[in-house]
């Protein structure tokens, strides 16, 4: 069986006491499920201001999952009000994801500003999670990790099919140098085997799946083969 990657995305939720509550939920769900840690790498995309809450939490826990940043700043330190730096985010974190649709569209986050940031990023050490709307946008030197997420699909219940979503994973896969290539868009326990099953899709980001641990804990179970 392939070794799957699955990097759950909570976006703008959760304070320091739920982010404490759901770690302690994963334990018990993923324990219940038994979760089959060898063959999946799982990380969790949460608000700078539970970072390190929940890596400690995590690892208080002895759960297998990494932490992410959301966002990164596109400056190094200085007099930029209100952002967070690479060097920052690396006393808490491992991975950042830059470039996500709602980072684009609210943000006015444009290619040229996403790649400064993967520079930012690498250079501090940060592994990065970069991602697209399709298979046309380009994609920073150095990302090792790509996820394909048509801008249609976050957030609505419609997926793409997993036929044209590992197409795409492909095209992405002959024009960069990431390794790791995931699907994102209206994944969940029900529906994530149809996407890891396809050759080229190596994982998936989910969004509204990943808040609630109980469901977090079935899309990794089911998404590694778990009954
Ligand atoms: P969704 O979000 O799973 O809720 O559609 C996906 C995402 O955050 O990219």
């Amino acid at each position: 069986m392939k070794h799957v990657f699955i990097a759950g995305n909570w976006k703008s939720n959760k304070t320091i006491a739920e982010s404490i509550a759901w770690v302690a939920q994963l334990k018990e769900q993923c324990a219940s499920l038994q979760v089959k840690w060898d063959a999946v790498t799982v990380v969790v995309c949460v608000p700078y201001t539970v970072l390190l809450t929940v890596k400690e939490e995590l690892r208080a826990a002895s759960l297998p999952v990494a932490v992410a940043a959301q966002d990164v700043s596109e400056f190094g330190e200085g007099a930029y009000t209100g952002e967070v730096t690479g060097k920052m985010i690396k006393e808490a974190a491992d991975w950042v994801v830059i470039g996500h649709s709602e980072r684009r569209k609210y943000f006015g986050e444009t290619d040229e500003i996403l790649k400064k940031k993967t520079e930012k990023a690498r250079s501090a050490g940060l592994k990065v999670i970069y991602c697209v709307p399709d298979g046309l946008a380009p994609v920073p030197d150095g990302v090792e990790v790509v996820a394909y997420e048509p801008v249609w699909a976050i957030g609505t219940g419609k997926t793409d099919s997993p036929q044209n979503a590992n197409a795409v994973v492909s095209t992405i896969k002959s024009k960069t140098r990431a390794s790791i290539v995931m699907y994102g868009g209206s994944v969940t326990p029900e529906n994530v085997a149809t996407f890891v099953d396809k050759p080229a899709i190596d994982g998936v980001l989910p969004g509204g799946a990943s808040l609630i641990a109980e469901t977090y804990a079935h899309l990794i179970a089911a998404a590694v083969g778990n009954p």
